[in-house]
């Protein structure tokens, strides 16, 4: 797939729905789990797979889902299958984590009052919204703790970038926003 082409399937109207399609799939995680190939969690450490397995079942599916999208698309660059593993991982921070009602608020609040969602997300990790904050925050926050967990530079950046409005002209980065758009 061309970079530009990503970029055209990532506009902001489609780019919403494919997000709410994505929440409301989590409304019945053991229906949507029911046949996942998990084998990819062969490749993350112990450190990384218990931090992967704190997750909410519909994320660790979701990441699942982008791993195995990358693989089958012919990619076998660890650092790239890792990053497609772990690149949400910042919606869980130990404590708290993004909701469905919070998936649902960043998209609405993202169209009609931008800098409220700028607002709760620099309130980080102080605010009444914590899980809203997480949901804008998620790329930077989940490369730290990506760096935490001994993820390479490499994947760290993936991981911090995946929600760029564009793919920063990095052939990589456009597999996984593209994989991740697509699962
Ligand atoms: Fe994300
Ligand atoms: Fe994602």
């Amino acid at each position: 797939m061309s970079t530009s082409a990503v970029v055209t399937e990532r506009s902001p109207v489609a780019y919403a729905r494919k997000r709410l399609r994505q929440g409301l799939r989590g409304l019945d995680p053991v229906r949507a789990g029911a046949h996942l190939d998990r084998s990819a969690l062969e490749l993350l450490s112990p450190a990384q797979r218990a931090r992967f397995l704190e997750m909410p079942a519909f994320d660790q599916q979701h990441l699942c889902r982008v791993a195995n999208h990358l693989r089958e698309q012919g990619i076998t660059d660890r650092d790239v299958i890792l990053a497609g593993l772990l690149h949400d991982i910042g919606k869980f921070d130990g404590v708290r984590a993004v909701r469905l009602t919070d998936r649902v608020g960043k998209v609405v609040l993202k169209r009609i009052s931008p800098a409220t969602l700028q607002n709760v997300a620099s309130s980080y990790p102080r605010g009444r919204f914590p899980g809203l904050a997480l949901t804008v925050r998620h790329p930077e926050l989940g490369a730290e703790i990506a760096r935490s967990l001994g993820c390479s530079e490499r994947t760290c950046w993936l991981i911090r970038n995946h929600e760029a409005e564009t793919d920063l002209g990095d052939p990589d980065l456009a597999r996984l926003q593209a994989a991740d758009f697509a699962s």
